[in-house]
């Protein structure tokens, strides 16, 4: 098993990870948890039927009550009305201050049930169980729990630390192929991010990683969850540094939205945006052109997409995409801030010339030269 731990003061925890752990979740609740009685399982109705049972079994076992509830899937339903569900059930079970929410599945469950541990009775112990590969690298770790709102994604939301994180690299055997994609393209992140082991492992292991080999996955995972844990360490609330997680994510963002979220997967859109920002700097020149096009090489030999597929194009998109990253949340005195590589392991954050914002934009939407 690897520990990794997260360090934050009174709110530190760790992060295990393991092949079949979800089954041994009641021996490490007694042990990490020692003083919960009650566990209330939320999880969706996909990863419910896979999981469920397995973990009910293994808290009841450990004597902890359990009980288990089911949220629809999808992004769609990280909202309001679910949240309220989800607070009557924890009310029906009579689940108590000394209880916890353990979150079964993705990054959805986790947020909404994140947000949900954080409210009910002013904050219950909170457990992440991610069975997703972008939810195992990213979402479970750091404590950015939230539901969204009409206006928008991740609107209302806390800080909310996890008091134990279980990551399951079995439960990733069920994950669908285009799951597996959205979360590898956090991986070649971290990456970007911070060279090393986990950027030899991208541009020296590919087939394996393609084939989904369970050492070069657990490396993986392991060292994206360590890259995450140190940048949350030294700025948890994001007053600074933690801003580096979201490389990619700015023009990434813009495409979302500009395509209604019904386009793209997150890490279909970071991809696009990770290579955006490659090209914005080695356009400046602060970043080899050489680096731009292995980046651009790994996700794409990934299965991702690396500019807007034609049957997505359309008139104007790029434009809608600048409109909508001009409204940005790291909109500073009217300029876009962006993360950009400067090498491979390291990044800068700065704005760019808008002009050359713009060239880049509409040449990953096809539109360069129209
Ligand atoms: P998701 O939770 O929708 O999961 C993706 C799909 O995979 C779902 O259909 C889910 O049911 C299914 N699934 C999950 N595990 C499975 C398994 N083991 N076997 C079979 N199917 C499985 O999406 P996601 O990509 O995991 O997470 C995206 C969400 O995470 C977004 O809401 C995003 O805002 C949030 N997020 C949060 C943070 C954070 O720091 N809190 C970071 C990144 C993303
Ligand atoms: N996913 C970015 C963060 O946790 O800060």
């Amino acid at each position: 098993m690897d520990i990794i731990r997260q360090n934050l003061g009174e709110n530190s925890y760790q992060i295990l990870v393991d092949e079949d752990i979800i089954p041994k979740a009641g021996s490490l609740a007694r042990e990490y948890l020692p003083n919960t009685r009650q566990a209330f399982v939320l999880t969706n109705t996909t990863v419910g039927p896979l999981y469920g049972q397995k973990l009910v079994d293994s808290l009841e076992k450990a004597g902890i009550q359990t009980f288990i509830y089911q949220m629809p899937d999808g992004e769609d339903h990280k909202n309001f009305a679910v949240l309220n569900e989800v607070y009557d059930a924890l009310l029906e079970a009579k689940i108590e201050r000394q209880g916890s929410l353990w979150a079964l599945g993705g990054g959805v469950v986790g947020d909404l049930g994140g947000f949900a541990a954080a409210t009910y009775l002013r904050g219950i112990a909170f457990v992440q169980v991610p069975t997703s590969l972008l939810a195992q690298v990213d979402s479970s770790v750091g404590g950015k729990v939230a539901v969204n709102h009409p206006k928008g994604k991740n609107l209302i939301g806390a800080f909310y630390q996890p008091s134990l994180v279980l990551a399951d690299l079995a439960a990733l055997n069920t994950l669908p192929e285009r799951e597996w994609q959205v979360g590898l393209a956090e991986i070649v992140k971290y990456g970007v991010l911070a060279g090393g082991e986990i950027w030899q492992l991208l541009v020296n292991h590919l087939p394996l990683i393609k084939a989904k080999d369970p050492d070069v996955i657990r490396k993986l995972v392991v060292q994206s969850i360590k890259i995450k844990a140190d940048v949350v360490e030294k700025d948890e609330r994001e007053s600074g540094l933690r801003m580096i997680l979201n490389l990619g994510h700015t023009i990434g963002h813009g495409l979302e939205a500009a395509t209604g979220y019904k386009v793209f997967r997150h890490g279909e859109a970071v991809a696009i945006g990770l290579v955006g920002v490659a090209r914005l700097a080695a356009r400046l020149g602060r970043f080899s052109q050489e680096s731009c096009q292995q980046i651009t090489s790994i996700l794409a030999r990934l299965g991702l997409p690396v500019a807007v597929p034609q049957s997505v194009q359309r008139n104007n998109l790029a434009q809608e995409i600048l409109g909508h990253l001009s409204r940005d949340k790291k909109v500073q005195k009217g300029e876009v801030r962006f993360v950009l590589p400067v090498e491979i392991g390291k990044v800068e954050v700065g704005t760019v010339p808008q002009k050359l914002l713009e060239e880049i934009v509409r040449e990953l939407c096809g539109e360069a030269g129209k």
